[in-house]
């Protein structure tokens, strides 16, 4: 078939219709700005992770949630702040519908401080805002978050995993105390300020 007029690619496009060439710059352009911000989310991640300790909790231990109470690592006598043989702190807490247990734990500032929470039935969570600590606490694991307080003060502690109707009044403390002070303290101190 003999060619018919010029050749309809070449002919000034109608009002409103965009050249195929300025769209494949506009599509370029925002896969670069995609991609830069990708990078920027990649970057953020990693840099949190490694000055903040801010990742998600890694720790893949079982543990069988039926028998928590009766024995072992999460026994009540266990519950609440121990000093290690190297001098950094760790927690027990058991979570359940609607408490943690103990309710409120004292640790040191300036310590390293190892936080072990189990739950004996659902899930719950556990956050402490403006620190690396925020975790769930899946029936069946030990979850395992590891910080260290600055400075002494109180946090609230709320249950940020919905765990059933009392889900909103599930909160705990976490006392922070200077250091120099916290050895001095009783056991019974240790594991329990929820009157003080
Ligand atoms: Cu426990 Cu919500």
């Amino acid at each position: 078939m003999a060619e018919s007029g010029p050749d309809p690619l070449q002919q000034p496009l109608p009002d409103g219709v965009v050249p195929g060439d300025e769209i494949a710059r506009t599509e370029s352009g925002w896969l670069l700005i995609m991609l830069g911000l990708l990078g920027v989310m990649m970057g953020v991640v990693v840099v949190t992770g490694v000055t903040s300790a801010l990742h998600p909790p890694s720790n893949v231990e079982t543990i069988d949630p039926t028998t928590l109470h009766l024995g072992g690592e999460f026994a009540e006598s266990n519950l609440g702040t121990a000093i290690e043989p190297d001098g950094s702190v760790t927690v027990r807490i058991i979570a359940q519908q609607y408490d943690f247990v103990p309710a409120c734990v004292l640790v040191p500032a300036e310590i390293p401080v190892k936080f072990r929470l189990a739950s004996a039935d659902v899930i719950h969570g556990f956050l402490l805002a403006g620190t690396n600590v925020n975790t769930m606490i899946v029936p069946g694991f030990v979850s395992e978050v590891r910080t260290s307080f600055n400075t002494p003060g109180d946090y609230r502690m709320p249950c940020h995993e919905f765990c059933g109707f009392g889900h909103q009044a599930m909160w705990a403390r976490v006392r922070v105390v200077p250091k120099e002070q916290f050895p001095n303290l009783s056991t019974r101190e240790r594991t329990n300020c929820v009157q003080r």
